[in-house]
C-alpha cells in the first residue's frame, strides 16, 4: 500500500510535490492505515557518468536522492524508484533505463536508501525477453543486501505470474488503467479488474497480481465508479497505489482510501484472489474471495452492476458454498444487516456495488478445493508448475520421480484449515502420465508418510481418508518413482 506518483502528475512533478506527498499520507491518516510506500515513477536519471553510475535529474530534484529519500524516511515512510527493461524508459531519453546496468543500478537504489523497485517494460531490445531482464535485476537486488520489494510491470506480458515468485513480490497484470495524465476512465477500471481474475489462482502472499495504481480522485470517475473501483482492488487483494494529488483530496475520496473494513478484505492474510461466482444479465455481477482461509465461512463479497440503469442484486449462499442463515455486514457502511437464509438482495444503481462480508457456516459436504499452484503452497526438488489444459485453472505442479532427480520431489499443501478435529476425505485430482502403476508418498502434518497407489497413464481421483487437526493442517505429496505426476488439485470434506 501507498502513493505512486505517475497516474497523476506524469513527468510534471520535481522533489517538493513527493515531500508534499509524503506529509499528506501522514497528515491524512493513510500511513497509519498501511499506505507506507512513496513510488516515485519515471524521470528521475538523465544519464549515465563515464563509470556507467546514473546521473539524477538536478533540475528535478536539486537536494539529490538522497536526501528525498530521507525526507520519506523521516516521515515514516518507505520510498521506491523506478527503471526499465530497456536502455531508456517509457518517457523516452534522456531517463535510464537498467539494461546491462542491473548489478550497478540496483547497488544505486540500495545506496540511495530505497525500499521498492519498478522496473517497466518499454524499450524491450530487440530479441531479447523480459524475462530474463527481470530475474538478472532481481538477483542484483537480492546482492545488494538490502530488502526492497521488485515490481514487475510487464503489463501482463510474459506472464510473471507463472514465474516470479521469489524474484519479485508483486506484477502488473495489464496495461495501464489511466492513458492520460492526471484521468480516469471507467472502462479502463473495470477491464483491469476484470483481466486480474484470469490470474487469481496465482494470488497468495508474496505474490501479488497488480490491476495498476488506483485512479480514484482523478477526474473521470463520479464517486460512485470511485467507490466501486475501490472495492474492485480491495476484493483482488491487490496493491493499494493512491494515484491522485493527496493534498488537493476532498473529504468523500479521503473516506474512500480511509475506510478500515474495506482495507482489511485487501490485506487479508490468506490473500486469495477474487472469483466471478456468478453473472446476472444487464450487467449484474457477484465477486467473492474467502477470508482467512479457503475452507472459510467467511467470505468477501462485491455485488456490482456495471450496466447503464439501477438494478437488483443478489447474491446466493450457494455459490459462496456456505449453508443455512448467514450474517451480512456492509463494509462501507461499517453496519451489520442481519442474518439471511440462503441469499442476500439489494438495489444498485449504474456503476455501483456494496462490499460485503458474509459470515455463514462453511459446507463441508461440498468442501474446499486447494489448487496445487497456489503460491502458498511448498514445492521441493524439481517440482514445478506445468501447463495442464485439462486441469482446473489449466496449471498443474509436476513431481518427477527417481528417473529423472535422485532426491524425488514434493508438494505441500499448507493453510489445509478445518473447524474440528476429525475424519475428513481428501480427494487428490492428478494426471499420471508413467505406463506402469506406481506409489507415491503422502503426509498428513507431521506424520509419517503413507503410500499412495497411482495407477498408469491416466487423469485420475484419488479419495483417501484421513485425520486432520481444528486449525492449520498440511498435506504433502512426493513421488520418487518412476516417471512424472502432475497433481492437479485437492478437495477437503467431510
Ligand atoms: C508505464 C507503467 C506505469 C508508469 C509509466 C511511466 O509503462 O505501466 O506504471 O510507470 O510507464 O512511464
Amino acid at each position: 500500500m501507498g502513493w505512486a506518483s505517475w497516474n497523476h502528475f506524469f513527468c510534471d512533478y520535481n522533489d517538493q510535490t513527493i515531500r508534499d506527498q509524503a506529509d499528506a499520507l501522514v497528515s491524512t491518516g493513510m500511513r497509519d492505515l498501511g499506505y507506507n510506500y512513496v513510488l516515485i515513477q519515471e524521470c528521475l536519471t538523465t544519464g549515465r557518468s563515464a563509470d556507467g553510475s546514473l546521473i539524477v535529474d538536478a533540475t528535478r530534484f536539486p537536494h539529490g536522492m538522497k536526501a528525498l529519500v530521507d525526507y520519506v524516511h523521516s516521515r515514516g515512510l518507505k520510498a521506491g524508484t523506478y527503471t526499465d527493461i530497456g536502455v531508456n524508459t517509457c518517457a523516452g531519453k534522456p531517463y535510464q533505463g537498467s539494461y546491462q546496468h542491473e548489478d550497478q543500478d540496483a547497488a544505486t537504489f540500495a545506496s540511495w536508501g530505497y525500499d521498492f523497485v519498478e522496473m517497466d517494460y518499454c524499450n524491450r531490445p530487440p530479441g531479447v525477453m523480459g524475462r530474463g531482464i527481470y530475474e538478472r535485476m532481481a538477483e542484483a537486488i537480492r546482492k545488494t543486501g538490502r530488502p526492497m520489494l521488485f515490481y514487475i510491470c510487464s503489463w501482463g506480458n510474459e506472464g510473471p505470474w507463472t514465474w516470479a515468485q521469489g524474484k519479485a513480490q508483486l506484477w502488473r497484470t495489464e496495461s495501464d488503467v489511466a492513458g492520460e495524465k492526471n484521468h480516469a476512465d471507467w472502462k479502463s477500471v473495470v477491464g483491469n479488474f476484470e483481466s486480474t481474475e484470469r490470474h487469481s489462482v496465482f494470488n497468495g502472499p508474496n505474490s501479488w497480481n497488480d490491476p495498476d495504481m488506483m485512479v480514484v480522485g482523478n477526474p473521470g470517475l463520479t464517486l460512485t465508479e470511485a467507490q466501486t473501483h475501490f472495492s474492485m482492488w480491495a476484493i483482488s487483494a491487490a496493491p493499494l497505489w493512491a494515484g491522485n494529488d493527496l493534498t488537493q483530496m476532498d473529504g468523500p475520496i479521503r473516506a474512500i482510501f480511509t475506510n478500515s473494513e474495506v482495507i482489511a478484505v485487501d490485506q487479508d492474510p490468506l490473500g486469495a484472489g477474487p472469483v466471478k461466482v456468478r453473472e446476472y444479465g444487464a450487467g449484474i455481477e457477484v465477486w467473492a474471495k474467502p477470508l482467512g482461509a479457503f475452507g472459510s465461512g467467511v467470505q468477501a463479497v462485491m455485488l456490482v452492476n456495471l450496466g447503464e440503469a439501477p438494478a437488483e442484486a443478489s447474491v446466493e449462499w450457494s455459490d459462496l458454498g456456505l449453508a443455512g442463515e448467514a450474517a451480512v455486514r456492509d463494509l462501507w457502511a461499517h453496519k451489520d444487516l442481519g442474518e439471511f437464509r440462503d441469499a442476500y438482495k439489494t438495489q444498485l444503481p449504474a456503476h455501483g456495488s456494496v462490499l460485503l462480508k458474509v459470515s455463514g457456516e462453511f459446507s463441508w459436504t461440498r468442501g474446499a478445493t486447494y489448487e496445487a499452484e497456489w503460491p502458498g503452497n511448498t514445492r521441493t526438488g524439481d517440482a514445478a508448475l506445468v501447463v495442464c489444459p485439462e486441469c482446473s485453472q489449466s496449471y498443474a505442479v509436476s513431481l518427477s520421480g527417481a528417473k529423472n532427480n535422485a532426491g524425488g520431489s514434493s508438494l505441500a499443501f499448507n493453510h489445509i484449515v478445518v473447524p474440528e478435529s476429525g475424519k475428513y476425505w481428501v480427494k487428490l485430482v492428478y494426471v499420471y502420465s508413467g505406463e506402469a502403476n506406481n506409489t507415491a508418498q503422502m503426509r498428513v502434518n507431521q506424520i509419517a508418510p503413507t503410500d499412495l497407489k497411482l495407477p498408469g497413464g491416466i487423469y485420475a481421483t484419488a479419495k483417501i481418508p484421513v485425520d486432520l487437526v481444528k486449525g492449520e493442517n498440511s498435506i504433502t505429496f512426493s513421488f520418487a518413482a518412476e516417471g512424472t505426476v502432475n497433481i492437479d488439485r485437492l478437495t477437503v470434506t467431510r
